[in-house]
């Protein structure tokens, strides 16, 4: 193998640069050239690439986003996109592809590798959490971080206005992020898609709330919540409860920028080198993942079907400590 390639795909997340960093400088390390492809899926159909050398990563462990920017693909999931992708990756004489992203990444990543017969690796990179095979993917710490940050700001302020909160949070249709977030920001109720939502039961816990004269009320709603997102969420508690003066806050894309935390720069530091040297030493059609701290890999097929063990303790955690 002397030449390979490095691609972001689907929604951005902090620490994909540092991911990045770590494919190029491993393949320069082992005495491979390396290929980035700009815009994702897209660009590999483009033929949009560049050479990547050491200096071309300086700098970018700290910074959010991709700096090979990134795109979500119609085109790729066809016949003659994926026959266009394999017609410009031999043209450039790519052996090997690192793809970063998530589930609809490995899904491209499995349909490339079965169809043009290059070998691919998959880094797990979403904030969503959402991926069989690692126990975190890249972004996902960060994303926490400012999702508890956001909450204690709208705290601050609920806590003078004895106002109730509903704060939407990302995830798509997994409540990972509402979870442990709502858990590490002492949100009184967390409402994520995995487990049923009794609207009158929530209803009860807010009156019980309201009658031990408690001041302000933050709720933490999953933007894949069954029950809606916060903004009907809170429609239909209001219908029925209505003591305190209500707002929605959708906490939105800030959650996918800023810079990545120390966990997520070491994350994506460590599936980068994995991935990298998978490929090297003959891997494909897997992603990397982390599981309990030891480098696990996990076919496509797996990697991408989503997670629905939710931690049940930690709901019980986040119950008891905010009653
Ligand atoms: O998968 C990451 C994610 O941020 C989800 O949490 C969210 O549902 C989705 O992407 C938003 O996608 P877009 O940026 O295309 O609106």
């Amino acid at each position: 193998m002397k030449r390979i390639a490095v691609l972001t795909s689907g929604g951005d997340a902090p620490g994909m640069n540092a991911c990045i960093r770590a494919v190029v400088r491993t393949g320069l390390y082992h005495g491979l050239e390396v290929i980035g492809v700009r815009r994702g899926y897209e660009g590999l159909m483009d033929g949009d690439f560049m050479n990547m050398d050491s200096h071309s990563v300086s700098n970018i462990i700290q910074r959010g986003g991709t700096i090979l920017k990134t795109s979500r693909s119609e085109r790729f999931k066809t016949k003659e996109g994926l026959l266009e992708a394999t017609k410009k990756a031999n043209e450039a004489g790519i052996e090997g592809f690192v793809m970063i992203g998530g589930d609809g990444t490995f899904k491209g990543a499995e349909a490339f590798c079965e169809a043009s017969g290059i070998p691919c690796m998959g880094a797990p990179g979403t904030i969503d959490n959402d991926l069989f095979g690692t126990d975190y993917t890249i972004g996902y710490d960060t994303a926490l971080n400012t999702v508890i940050d956001a909450v204690d700001k709208i705290r601050d302020t609920a806590a003078s206005h004895n106002r109730l909160f509903f704060i939407e949070v990302m995830g798509r249709d997994a409540g990972y992020i509402a979870l442990n977030g709502g858990v590490g920001a002492g949100a009184e109720e967390i409402l994520i898609p995995e487990t049923a939502t009794d609207i009158q039961e929530l209803i009860k816990h807010l009156e019980e709330g309201w009658k031990r004269h408690k001041s302000s009320v933050i709720i933490i709603v999953a933007e894949g919540e069954k029950e809606g997102g916060a903004i009907e969420v809170a429609r239909k508690v209001k219908e029925k409860f209505d003591h305190y003066d209500t707002r929605v806050t959708i906490i939105g894309h800030m959650q996918r920028g800023g810079s990545p935390s120390c966990f997520d720069r070491v994350l994506a530091s460590r599936l980068g080198v994995a991935a990298t040297e998978g490929l090297i030493e003959g891997r494909k059609n897997e992603s990397v993942g982390l599981i309990h701290n030891h480098i696990a890999y996990t076919p496509f097929s797996q990697a991408r079907k989503h997670k629905v063990d939710v931690n049940e303790d930690l709901i019980r955690i986040g119950r008891m400590l905010s009653s």
